[in-house]
């Protein structure tokens, strides 16, 4: 079975083993319920370093009191064998009193990037986000570390901070991975029920067009409510927000004349979904 550890110590001496035989390292983090948009990662980790460690850790941090933290999708076994499976070579896998110790009192915010969309919407996410990915760098000390742009807001935070606090990590990308009807993979989909499921592809369609109209020199708040009603339309509850935004700043933006990204969160029954298309 792939090598797995829990303490940041044991974790540091895998590292500095394989940093001794000059062994380059990158590092996916995940909160576990892997799917294929999570291998995608492991992927690019693999063919980038020579060693690919992989943390399964649900972080309370990024939950709201509201929020799954109880529910969110595990399957350690599951998951440890994919991982055996993609030829991982370390497993970190902390307990929450190892990353967060009795008297634990810092955290990382990441200021304007992190208090929009996302940040709005769930407040504090960020800040959770930030932290732990922060601690999870600092720990390993990879070369690379890769994450998704399904959370693409998320990637540009994991770049602000890694540039702003002098981490040497290179921060890596990976596109979104999607079912064959367009829904982006996600863990919480298992949430969806049959006819939520059939309903959810809507939103990757929306965008699509959006971004597809907006490329084309469309005005970009019309395009905007045009794909909120389309998802009222097709039965989502709700829109937190449908927007075209700078694809580095997530600035507004009046047209494509830069490269652009259309961005939402909607949700469909009780479960939220994100998702992002390129103009
Ligand atoms: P999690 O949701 O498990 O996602 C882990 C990584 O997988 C993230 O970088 C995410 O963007 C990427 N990912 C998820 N679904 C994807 C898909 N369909 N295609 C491509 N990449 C995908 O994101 C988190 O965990 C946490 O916030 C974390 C960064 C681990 C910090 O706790």
């Amino acid at each position: 079975m792939v090598e797995t550890v829990r303490t940041i110590q044991e974790l540091r001496a895998v590292l500095k083993r394989w940093r001794q035989k000059g062994e380059t390292v990158g590092l996916v983090p995940t909160m576990g319920g892997l799917h294929a948009g999570h291998l995608s990662l492991v992927r690019l980790s693999r063919a980038k370093t020579m060693r690919t460690c992989v943390t399964l850790f649900v972080n309370p941090k990024q939950f709201a009191p509201t929020e799954d933290l109880d529910t969110y999708p595990r399957d350690e076994d599951g998951d440890l064998a994919k991982l055996e499976a993609e030829g991982v070579d370390l497993v970190f896998q902390p307990g929450a009193d190892e990353v967060y110790p009795a008297g634990y009192a810092t955290s990382v915010h990441v200021g304007g990037l992190g208090d929009i969309l996302e940040g709005e919407h769930r407040p504090g996410f960020f800040t959770g986000v930030a932290t732990v990915v922060t601690k999870l760098l600092v720990q390993a000390l990879p070369d690379i570390a890769v994450f998704g742009e399904k959370d693409y807001q998320q990637l540009l935070v994991i770049r602000r901070l890694t540039r702003d606090l002098d981490i040497p990590v290179r921060i890596e990308s990976v596109p979104i991975v999607r079912d064959d009807d367009g829904l982006a993979l996600s863990s919480r989909n298992a949430y969806l029920s049959d006819a939520e499921r059939k309903t959810a592809p809507v939103l990757f369609g929306t965008l699509s067009q959006v971004a597809e109209n907006v490329g084309r020199g469309a005005n970009v708040a019309e395009q905007a409510e045009w794909g909120v009603d389309q998802l009222l339309h097709a039965g989502f509850a709700g829109v937190d927000y449908l927007c075209v935004r700078d694809a580095d700043s997530l600035d507004e933006v009046s047209g494509a004349s830069r490269p652009a990204r259309v961005l939402a969160a909607a949700t469909l029954g009780s479960t939220r979904l994100i998702d992002n298309v390129a103009v």
